[in-house]
């Protein structure tokens, strides 16, 4: 069996002081831990000068070579063309991407040095994984190095939709990059169907068959990978922390008013202000539920540094606070709006409390949030999962109360519906999501992509070309 060497931006290498972690991070790693292999990328620190060498930590069959990322290239890479360029861009807010051609340049410099610093680390017969938008350019990158097997590339977020690709000046490298690598997977067939068309439309290229794409000059196998969630990981963290401190403590808090939660990092994609709207709709829509049930409001800050995460910081304060001051009472406040990190324990724990998930992000490649308060239900008396159509997971999750996030009347009819509906009917729409969150783990969806990326001839050879 070849290695697996595993390509992100973030990589958070394992200690033992740290916090459990989990997701993502606990699936690849053991993945790689199966065949032995590496996980490169950044170390999440920056210093004055991106780092020469990788920092290498060997921990049993796994290798993480980590790099420190200079304050310029940060800046640029990470800040800039990533987060201020190609993230508002595929969640289709052009409104707030910004095209700077100083910014694409330094993500083009990192990509280009990533490939630099990984190339000796990788075998002949490796696989190679990279994951998500900030490391597009890397397959091509690395195939100009000489890498010549199986390359694989999944990308988190969602695809846009060709006429909003078309405004990046830099679309067509964009995509002939992601044709450098041997399978491209997508969370949704809406991405999927989205990278055709511009391929077809735009690069002139043709599906040769259901999967395979011929562009560039390459053939490219192409498939929809929903991610999901660790098996059995969150049924258990929800049971046992509803007998812990946190939970135990906010059940106190609640005098057996219903409670009904958000939990999301605090990202304009996510529909925070949207929902805040729908939520005041709600309470002034249904006033029976004044005073009888609560909106927590979980919104970790994340991109700190980047000034549209600053904005909508600021515009999420001043609508809590009109909330609270219009509708709370001496002894009741209608929205808990904290930006304090939780364990996913202890969040587990608080899904299960909840009558009703609220998750209405305006585009989300997959949210694995919805999929995790589902998991955390008490399968006797589940809530209910309110969720946006525009998340990747509504596509499985069709049994949620499924929410356009822009109709604040069409959401706050959603909360009050999930309030009263009746346990026959919970139970009924619990049990169908469940069966899909446990069929479409994480590990399926990781051994899923493997098995292609095994599969594909490599490098795939380009049918007809002379
Ligand atoms: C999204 C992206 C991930 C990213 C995560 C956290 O889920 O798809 O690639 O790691 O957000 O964002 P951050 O910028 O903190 O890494």
């Amino acid at each position: 069996m070849s290695r697996l060497v595993v390509v992100s931006n973030r990589v958070a290498v394992p200690d033992a002081q740290s916090a459990t972690t989990g997701g993502l991070a606990v699936a690849l790693r053991d993945a790689l831990q199966t065949n032995g292999g590496i996980w490169f990328g950044w170390s999440g620190k920056t210093a004055a000068h991106t780092a020469e060498q990788p920092t290498m930590t060997e921990i049993g069959p796994v290798t993480y070579a980590t790099l420190d990322l200079g304050r310029k290239d940060y800046n640029e890479y990470y800040n800039g063309f990533a987060n201020r360029t190609l993230w508002p861009l595929f969640h289709y807010r052009l409104d707030l991407a910004e095209f700077s051609h100083q910014n694409y340049t330094g993500y083009l410099r990192v990509n280009s040095l990533f490939a630099d610093k990984l190339r000796p680390l990788i075998e002949d017969d490796d696989q190679v994984w990279v994951h998500d938008y900030h490391l597009i350019p890397m397959g091509r990158e690395l195939r100009a190095r000489g890498v010549g097997q199986a390359m694989g590339f999944f990308l988190h977020t969602p695809f846009p939709a060709m006429e909003v690709l078309l405004a990046l000046p830099s679309h067509a490298l964009l995509v002939e990059s992601l044709c450098a690598y041997d399978v491209v997977g997508f969370q949704t067939e809406n991405d999927l169907r989205a990278f055709r068309d511009y391929v077809i439309h735009e690069a002139k290229g043709e599906m040769l068959d259901d999967q395979t794409v011929r562009a560039f000059g390459r053939l490219v196998h192409t498939e929809v990978f929903p991610i999901g969630i660790e098996r059995g990981q969150m049924e258990a963290a929800a049971e046992a922390a509803v007998e812990q401190g946190a939970a135990r403590r906010l059940e106190r808090t609640l005098n057996n008013r219903n409670l009904m939660i958000g939990v999301d990092r605090l990202d304009y994609s996510k529909g925070i202000p949207e929902r805040f709207r729908s939520f005041e709709r709600f309470m002034e829509q249904y006033p029976a539920h004044r005073g009888q049930v609560s909106m927590m409001q979980i919104a970790p800050l994340s991109r700190s540094e980047v000034p549209e995460y600053k904005a909508i910081r600021d515009q999420l304060e001043g609508l809590a606070g009109y909330i609270n001051g219009r509708y709370g009472d001496f002894d009741w406040m209608p929205l808990h709006y904290l930006t304090k990190n939780f364990q996913r324990e202890t969040l587990a724990g608080f899904f299960r409390l909840s009558r009703v998930g609220v998750v209405t992000p305006l585009r989300d490649g997959m949210n694995l949030v919805a999929k995790e308060y589902v998991a955390s239900q008490d399968p006797n008396y589940p809530g209910v999962l309110v969720l946006s159509r525009f998340a990747g997971a509504a596509r499985e999750l069709d049994a949620a109360l499924l929410v356009n996030p822009y109709d604040h009347d069409g959401v706050a009819a959603a909360l009050n519906k999930g309030l009263v509906m009746s346990l026959e009917e919970r139970r009924e729409r619990w049990q169908s999501m469940m069966e899909k969150v446990r069929e479409n783990s994480l590990e399926a969806w990781r051994e899923r992509f493997l098995k292609v990326l095994r599969s594909v001839p490599t490098p795939m050879p380009v049918k007809g070309a002379r």
